[in-house]
C-alpha cells in the first residue's frame, strides 16, 4: 500500500501550500536569524557561506527527501512510520527506535530552545533607550541573571507551543502557520530593505559572499555541517512527522527542494539585514551570540526609525522559533496520541510540562546553577544542546539515511517518490547511501571525540 490508500488519524493538510509552509516554518527558527550571521561572523563570512551552501545541497536535501519519505508512506507518528515500514522491508521493528529517539531529541532541543526563543521574545518589549554598547552588553547580561524573567518567558513560549499543537494537525498547525509564515516571510523582506538604506549595505553583502578559501579549516566545515543539519530540523523526525500529513500526489523532490531554498534565502536575509546595520555602526561582526542581542540593540538604536524595526526584528525572532518549537513537540506527541490513545491535548499537555521542566534547568544555568555541568565544562542549557545537535541528530541523520538507502526496497522508495530510474535519483542514492553517512559520521566522530566544534 503506498500513501495514496493510506491516511494518518491525526489528518492530511487540505492546503497545496502547507507542507511547504510547515516545513519552512520547522527550518526557519534560531538557527537561521541568529546563529547563521554570528557563525558566518566568526568562521569568516564567505568562505563559511560557500561551504554551507554545499552541505545544504548535498547532504541537507537528500536526507530531507529521505524523512519527508518515511513519513508520508508510514502515515504515522516517526516512531510508527518506521515501525510500519520496517516491516514492509521484511526486517527488524527495532527501526522505530530511529523515532522513539528522534521524539525524546525534540523535547531535548526544545527544551532549551525554548529558554532561547523567550530572550528574543523578551526584547520586543526591551526599551531600547540605553546610549553605549556597554549598556546592552550589561543589560543581556543582567537579563541573564534574572531567573524570574527567564522562567517566565520560557513559560509563555512553552505555553503557546503546547497551545497550537494542541488543536491538531488541521486546526492547529494548518491554521497557525498559514497566518505565522506570510508574516514571518514579509517582515524579512522588510528588514532586508530597511539594511539597503543604511549605507553599509554593499559591506555587508560582500562580507557574506566573498569567500577568502585561506580562512576554509576542518572547523568551518564541521560548523557549516552542524548548522545544515540543525537549520534544515534534520535527523529527529520532526520533517518525517509533516511528511504524514502531506498529501498524496504532492512530488517530495522539488518539494524539499523548495523548503531548503526557502531556509536559505530567509538566512542569507538575515545575514543581509544584519551586517550593513553591524558595519554601518563600526561594531563587531564576530560578536558569537550577543550579536543579535547586544550589538543589534545598539546598532539600531542609532538609525532613523531603528526603535520600530528593532522591535519587528525581534517580532520576527519570535515567529520564526514559534513555528520551529511546534515541530519538535509534534512527533512525541502524534506518538503518544497513537500508542495510548490519549486525547491530544492531554499528550501536548504532558509533553509540554516535561521539556518546560528541563528547560528551567537550562534557564537556571545562567545563574543559579552555572557551576552544574552536566557534559564536559559545559553548563546545563550547552549540554542539551551538544547532547542532541551534536550527538543525537547526527545519530539520527546517519540511521535515517541508512535506512530509505540500504534497508527500504527500492521499488517502493520510486513508487513513493513519484520518480524512474535517471540520473536525478542515482545522484540521490549515491548522496544517501554513501555520502550522507560518511560524512555525518566523520562530523560525529570528530565533535564527540576530538570535541572539534
Ligand atoms: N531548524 C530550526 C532552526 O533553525 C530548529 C529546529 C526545529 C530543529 N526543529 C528541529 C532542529 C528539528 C533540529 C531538528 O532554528
Amino acid at each position: 500500500m503506498n500513501s495514496q490508500d493510506r491516511k494518518s488519524i491525526h489528518g492530511i493538510w487540505k492546503g497545496r501550500w502547507t507542507f511547504i509552509l510547515a516545513a519552512a516554518g520547522s527550518a526557519v527558527g534560531l538557527g537561521n536569524i541568529w546563529k547563521f550571521p554570528y557563525m558566518a561572523g566568526e568562521y569568516g563570512g564567505g568562505a563559511f557561506v560557500l561551504i554551507y551552501l554545499i552541505c545544504i545541497l548535498l547532504i541537507g536535501v537528500p536526507i530531507m527527501v529521505a524523512e519527508i519519505l518515511i513519513g508520508r508512506r508510514g502515515r504515522n507518528s516517526p516512531a510508527n512510520s518506521m515501525a510500519y515500514l520496517a516491516k514492509e522491508a521484511n526486517t527488524h521493528p527495532h527501526w522505530k527506535f530511529l523515532g522513539v529517539m528522534g521524539a525524546v531529541a525534540g523535547l531535548l532541543i526544545l527544551s532549551f530552545y525554548s529558554v532561547a526563543a523567550g530572550w528574543a521574545f523578551a526584547y520586543i518589549f526591551e526599551g531600547f533607550n540605553g546610549t553605549s554598547a556597554e549598556y546592552y552588553n550589561l543589560e543581556f547580561n543582567n537579563f541573564l541573571k534574572d531567573e524570574l524573567k527567564l522562567i517566565s518567558f520560557h513559560s509563555i513560549f512553552i505555553l503557546a507551543t503546547v497551545f497550537i499543537v494542541a488543536r491538531g494537525v488541521i486546526k492547529g498547525l494548518e491554521v497557525w502557520l498559514n497566518r505565522l509564515m506570510p508574516l514571518l516571510f514579509l517582515i524579512v523582506i522588510l528588514l532586508a530593505i530597511y539594511a539597503t538604506q543604511t549605507g553599509a549595505f554593499l559591506e555587508g553583502v560582500n562580507y557574506l559572499f566573498s569567500a577568502d578559501f585561506s580562512k576554509i579549516k576542518p572547523s568551518v566545515i564541521l560548523a557549516a555541517l552542524g548548522q545544515a543539519f540543525f537549520t534544515l530540523s534534520l535527523g529527529m523526525g520532526a520533517i518525517m512527522a509533516y511528511g504524514a500529513y502531506m498529501p498524496a500526489g504532492q512530488k517530495i523532490g522539488s518539494t524539499a527542494l523548495s523548503v531548503a531554498f526557502l531556509d536559505t534565502l530567509v538566512a542569507i536575509l538575515a545575514g543581509i539585514a544584519i551586517f550593513p546595520i553591524v558595519f554601518a555602526n563600526n561594531l563587531e561582526a564576530a560578536a558569537g551570540p550577543g550579536l543579535v542581542f547586544v550589538t543589534l540593540p545598539w546598532a539600531f538604536v542609532n538609525m532613523p526609525l531603528g526603535l520600530i524595526f528593532g522591535k519587528l526584528f525581534f517580532v520576527l525572532l519570535s515567529i520564526a522559533a514559534l513555528s520551529s518549537a511546534i515541530s519538535l513537540l509534534e512527533p512525541g506527541v502524534a506518538w503518544v496520541v497513537e500508542s495510548l490513545k490519549t486525547k491530544r491535548y492531554i499528550a501536548a499537555g504532558a509533553l509540554g510540562l516535561i521539556a518546560w521542566t528541563l528547560g528551567i534547568l537550562s534557564a537556571l544555568s545562567f545563574n543559579l546553577l552555572s557551576d552544574f555541568t552536566p557534559i564536559g565544562d559545559r553548563n546545563f542549557f550547552d549540554s542539551m544542546d551538544f547532547l542532541s545537535n551534536q550527538i543525537l541528530l547526527p545519530l539520527g541523520g546517519i540511521f535515517i539515511a541508512i535506512f530509505v538507502g540500504w534497508v527500504m526496497k527500492r521499488e517502493n522508495v520510486l513508487e513513493e517518490l513519484e520518480m524512474n530510474e535517471g540520473w536525478v535519483l542515482k545522484v540521490w542514492y549515491f548522496l544517501l547511501k554513501f555520502l550522507s553517512p560518511v560524512l555525518v559520521g566523520v562530523v560525529f566522530v570528530a565533535a564527540v571525540f576530538f570535541g572539534v566544534t
